[in-house]
């Protein structure tokens, strides 16, 4: 957290934005934290980057207000680009320079002195691992490669908050782990970054709020645990026992879990239960047949993926927005914050 900051660090309310007839984001809300990852995640044509080019300050909305650093995105736009870095979804990129070039001027364009933008340059090239390619022209590169130079190119400038805006599409594995890893040591030194991808692992990997949004409109927002919890569906609590069968507990089992519950026998001395509400359900298990002295010799619990979160989040959306077509108060739809 920023010394003197006060409230987070982006506040967005009520925003909407238009092209004309369509409507890109319909009424969204939500607060962003200093020195946190927040995951934006939705379908293609969600609006997830039309909400990042307002927030940068490249549109102005339609409707509803946005505000980072406490201060009024429209109103104090030039303060407030000075201290954010962007990396747009399009590609960007001087064909004709090198990439070391392009970094020093990247680096030039925000007012860095000489030596610091050498440095600086010659640390990305390092960290990015683009050693290999660092005097090849942007145009002589691989896709892949493009893209690096375009987020590498960010970290030129020092910032508060880094928008990133599916930054590791085209990366092979390695160099989206070296991406993910420098932003989040440069989130440990107090960056806050605004992320999308459509890559649920890197959510898992480095975001600590997520938000998911469809057709404009907002439809879940928590921490990736918390949306676990609440989408994951019915999980599988297995309990693996010491020299015991199975069929001996069973009587335990569903007097903890119910009598509806759905309980397997996978192996003679293994039992699984299905529940909403797996750790919970775990807990009492363990005090129940520790109370009974049946000794454990395992216990696992199946988690949710983020993916099957996704798609229940966005599939609920599709079916809700589907039966409210006559709604005449659209903020009530689809929303399950
Ligand atoms: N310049 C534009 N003019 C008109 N409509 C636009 C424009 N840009 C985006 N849209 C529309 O706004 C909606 C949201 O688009 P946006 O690019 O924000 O989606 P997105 O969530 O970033 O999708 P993706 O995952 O494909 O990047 C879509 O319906 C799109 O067709
Ligand atoms: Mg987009």
């Amino acid at each position: 957290m920023l010394v003197g900051s006060n409230g987070p660090c982006i506040s967005v309310s009520g925003l909407r934005m238009d092209y004309g007839r369509v409507t890109a984001v319909d009424g969204i809300s939500f607060d962003v934290d200093y020195g946190r990852v927040f995951g934006f995640l939705g379908p293609n044509g969600a609006g997830k980057t039309t909400t990042i080019k307002v927030l940068t300050t490249l549109v102005h909305p339609t409707a509803g207000s946005v505000s980072m650093f406490g201060k009024d995105v429209v109103r104090h736009a030039k303060e407030i680009k000075k201290r954010i870095g962007v990396v747009l979804q399009e590609p960007s990129y001087e064909g004709n320079l090198t990439v070391a070039k392009a970094l020093d001027l990247y680096g030039m364009m925000w007012g860095m002195p000489g030596e610091r933008r050498r440095d600086r340059a010659r640390e990305l090239v390092e960290k990015f691992e683009m050693q290999e390619f660092a005097n090849k022209k942007n145009d002589e590169l691989s896709i892949g490669q493009r893209r690096r130079v375009q987020v590498a190119r960010e970290f030129m400038h020092d910032m508060d908050l880094l928008f990133l805006d599916e930054p590791t599409v085209g990366l092979d594995p390695a160099a989206r782990r070296v991406l993910l890893d420098y932003v989040k040591k440069h989130v440990h030194g107090g960056l806050t970054v605004f992320f999308t991808t459509h890559i649920m692992e890197e959510v898992e990997y480095l975001c600590d709020e997520i938000a998911i949004i469809n057709r404009g409109r907002m439809l879940a927002i928590d921490t990736p645990a918390g949306l676990k919890q609440k989408y994951g569906g019915i999980k599988a609590v297995e309990i693996k026992l010491k020299e015991v069968p199975a069929q001996s507990v069973m009587g335990i089992i569903r007097q903890v879990a119910g009598s509806n519950s759905a309980v397997e026998v996978p192996a003679e001395d293994t039992v699984r239960i299905g529940s909403q509400n797996a750790q919970e359900l775990l807990v009492k298990l363990i005090e129940a047949l520790a109370a009974r002295s049946v000794q454990i010799e395992s216990v696992s619990v199946t988690p949710p993926t983020l993916e099957e979160v996704f798609l229940t989040v966005v599939g609920t959306a599709t079916t809700t927005t589907a039966t409210n077509t006559n709604t005449a108060n659209n903020n009530s739809r689809g929303r399950a914050v």
